[in-house]
């Protein structure tokens, strides 16, 4: 135990880490308590750090090894081929998703942190989907449990109409992937059970498409409710970390034409596995180990 002061923002998800400077460097033990922290939270908010691109992927890489900016070919930060710039003029990412779980081993956790923010807007709303699972009544939960969803980059996320936003997205979908994952994913680290759906998921593996959209619709609406989400206002140079296994967030596009710039920075994570014990499967594409590292 490290003594970390951890203030939860809501009750049922986000917590703030109070009075600890991550560019001093952290110890093994601060380290294993941020990490039961971002267990039990699922989103951590470490306010006024203004890390360098250095000092982001130092702290990511106490938590496992990173992946490249992106599966699908997406420019990196120059320079840094682990750095993912998130800008405001390239792609608006106003849907309710989990990053990348287009391959079959997405993110473990990703690393935000915030450059430039607008005037107003711009926050980032995050979701916890372990929360969603329990609120579902046990007859949905059995239900969902026996579930497979194909999730694809080609899920027909929402456009932003300029050149520039055109470029990325033909970038984004110059490979498509299709991967099989459980609706119902056992987390890896706490044994914790989460939907694990998201944008990407476009259809449920043995329905058609009009059903699967009814029930991914339904389960959704779970993992939205206001109860079970935050909404993280920045300001430049706080960082947040979350857990990629079992939230959800979503970039509202409410800062018109303003500038706004975070830098991503990910942990590569396993292959989910349901709760029959069973893998995720890759139907389309390859395996991404341009991206990500195979982590055991
Ligand atoms: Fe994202």
């Amino acid at each position: 135990m490290s003594g970390l002061d951890i203030r939860k923002i809501g009750g049922r998800i986000g917590a703030e880490v109070v009075g600890v400077d991550i560019a001093a460097g952290l110890s093994d033990a601060v380290i294993a308590d941020v990490n039961a922290a971002l267990l039990e939270h699922k989103a951590l908010v470490f306010r006024g750090q203004h890390l360098e691109e250095e000092g982001q992927l130092a702290f990511a890489s106490r938590f496992g090894p990173l992946t490249q900016a992106h599966p699908t070919g997406i420019p990196s930060v120059d320079g840094q081929p682990q750095v993912l710039p998130i800008d405001g003029d390239d792609h608006r990412a106003n849907h309710w998703h989990t990053d990348c779980t287009f391959v079959r081993t997405p993110p473990k956790a990703s690393t935000l942190r915030a450059l430039v923010m607008p005037s107003y807007g711009g926050n980032t709303l995050i979701a916890n989907q372990a929360a969603a699972y329990r609120d579902l009544p046990a007859e949905l939960r059995d239900f969902a449990d026996t579930l497979w969803a194909v999730h694809s980059n080609d899920a027909g996320q929402p456009k932003l109409d300029t050149e520039r936003a055109d470029e990325y997205r033909k970038i984004f979908l110059s490979k498509i992937y299709q991967t099989a994952h459980p609706v119902v994913r056992v987390h890896p680290e706490s044994g914790e059970r989460s939907l694990f759906i998201g944008s990407f998921a476009q259809s449920i593996v043995g329905l058609s498409l009009s059903e699967s959209r009814a029930i991914l619709d339904m389960l959704q609406k779970y993992v939205t409710r206001p109860e079970n989400v935050i909404r993280v206002q920045w300001t430049p140079g706080d960082l947040v970390l979350f857990d990629n296994r079992n939230t959800q967030h979503y970039g509202p596009d409410d800062y018109d034409d303003q500038p706004r710039m975070l830098h991503r920075v990910t942990i590569a994570g396993d292959a989910p596995v349901g709760v029959n014990g069973k893998q995720s499967y890759l139907i389309q594409g390859d395996d991404a180990s341009h991206y990500t590292p195979a982590v055991a």
